[in-house]
């Protein structure tokens, strides 16, 4: 049987935090999914294709790994994906009690379905998605905290014009 993970995210856009998490867990499944999630509520700074091509730049090479995007409920997706685990990175504390009430929530959902915590590496713990979005928005560099062709895409995003 070939285990399979999807984790789920906004990656708007992709960070190295969330780069970490990925070889992570590609190194414990036999298939990844990374699953952008579309959510009518938030207003993401970047479009679902966009954020699905730059998890792709960001993750070719890394075997079994997929991108892809989803609408509606994550265990609904699972299934589809025949999934039994979810991955979800925990960075600090302050990401458990959030991380925790989902897990359980999809626990109730889905009760076959395994959340997975992975830590990604110490130096990488302080980044945020929105906090490199407000950095790079204010003009400020980003080239440390997210990919290549991610930098570039903020930089795109936040051009003045001359
Ligand atoms: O990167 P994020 O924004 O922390 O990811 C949150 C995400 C996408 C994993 C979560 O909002 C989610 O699973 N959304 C799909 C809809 C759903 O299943 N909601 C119920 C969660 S208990």
């Amino acid at each position: 049987m070939r285990h399979t993970a999807i984790y789920p995210g906004s990656f708007d856009p992709v960070t190295n935090g969330h780069l970490d998490v990925i070889g992570r867990a590609a190194r414990l499944f036999d298939r990844v999914v990374v699953a952008v999630a579309f959510n009518e509520l938030k207003q993401p700074l970047f479009a679902p294709e966009e954020r699905i091509e730059l998890l792709q730049q960001a993750t070719a090479g890394l075997p079994g790994v997929e991108v892809t995007a989803f609408r509606g409920l994550l265990v609904d997706f699972a299934r589809e994906c025949q999934a039994g685990v979810v991955v979800r990175g925990l960075r600090a504390i302050s990401d458990f009690e959030f991380e925790f009430q989902m897990a359980l929530m999809n626990r109730k959902l889905h009760p076959e379905l395994e959340t997975c915590f992975l830590t990604p590496k110490e130096e990488l713990t302080y980044l945020s998605s929105r906090l490199i979005k407000e950095i790079a928005r204010l003009g400020g560099p980003v080239d440390a905290f997210v990919p290549a062709p991610a930098a570039r895409a903020l930089r795109a995003k936040f051009a003045r014009p001359a």
